[in-house]
């Protein structure tokens, strides 16, 4: 595969709203990373997003709020979805549950079918590793494809050097070597999808060679 991607168009959300957080410097780093592997990344945090608190009555009465509207349109036009969030209590910040709460609620459902990729920074030595793992569920159940591996950033207070990338040599080497898998596995789902088979087997019926199998393929025989 060629070192530069093809075009993906990449959605790299900070979910802190600190002025000062590290979660916003990962999400910054990581979009400067994707654009130096050949893609294209729109860089955001959740303070472009604000959303009252879900509210049933609100969304039947007036819909939902602008912040939702402005990320479902981001969302669309992203093919993935890349977050660094704080882990708060071993699971994950209100804000990014209560904004993934609203735009669920977009018909089509946005998060569906899409890549994601999830980060982490901590002070501490799991570097809020796992907050990602409670960020899965509610990403999982609205079919996103949330890609295995997370790259979570611990004891985050030292890591960053002055120019925005991570001090540690080997961890930043992890960073963009786990960034550039799951790239090119949006690259491949985005221009390379799998030939489109069709495999029937007749089970029970009786031996024939017309009938035995079929196969339809949209490609033709060499
Ligand atoms: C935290 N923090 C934290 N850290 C962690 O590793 N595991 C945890 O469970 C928690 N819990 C937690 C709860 C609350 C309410 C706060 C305010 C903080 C510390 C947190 O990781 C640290 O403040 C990060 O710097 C927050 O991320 P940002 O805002 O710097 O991106």
């Amino acid at each position: 595969m060629p070192d530069q991607l093809r075009d993906v168009r990449a959605l790299v959300l900070g979910a802190s709203h600190s002025s000062k957080s590290l979660n916003n410097r990962l999400a910054a780093l990581t979009a400067r990373l994707v654009e130096e592997k050949g893609g294209t990344a729109d860089l955001a945090t959740v303070a472009d997003f604000d959303c009252p608190f879900y509210d049933a009555d609100v969304d039947s009465e007036t819909g939902p709020p602008i912040g939702s509207h402005r990320f479902c349109e981001r969302l669309k036009a992203a093919d993935a979805l890349l977050i660094a969030s704080p882990e708060y209590n071993a699971s994950m910040p209100g804000a990014i549950k209560n904004l993934i709460d609203w735009v669920s609620r977009f018909r089509p459902q946005p998060f569906n079918g899409k890549q994601a990729l999830l980060l982490s920074a901590s002070p501490s030595m799991v570097g809020g590793n796992r907050g990602l793992w409670a960020l899965r569920i509610p990403l999982e159940h609205l079919g996103m494809r949330v890609y295995p591996d997370m790259f979570s950033l611990a004891q985050a207070h030292q890591a960053f050097g002055a120019d925005g990338r991570l001090r540690d040599a080997t961890l930043q080497d992890r960073l963009a070597r786990t960034l550039g898998c799951f790239l090119e596995l949006v690259e491949a789902a985005k221009y390379y999808p799998q030939i489109k088979k069709v495999w029937v087997e007749f089970l029970g019926e009786r031996p024939d060679d017309a009938t035995n199998r079929v196969e339809e393929s949209e490609v033709e025989a060499a």
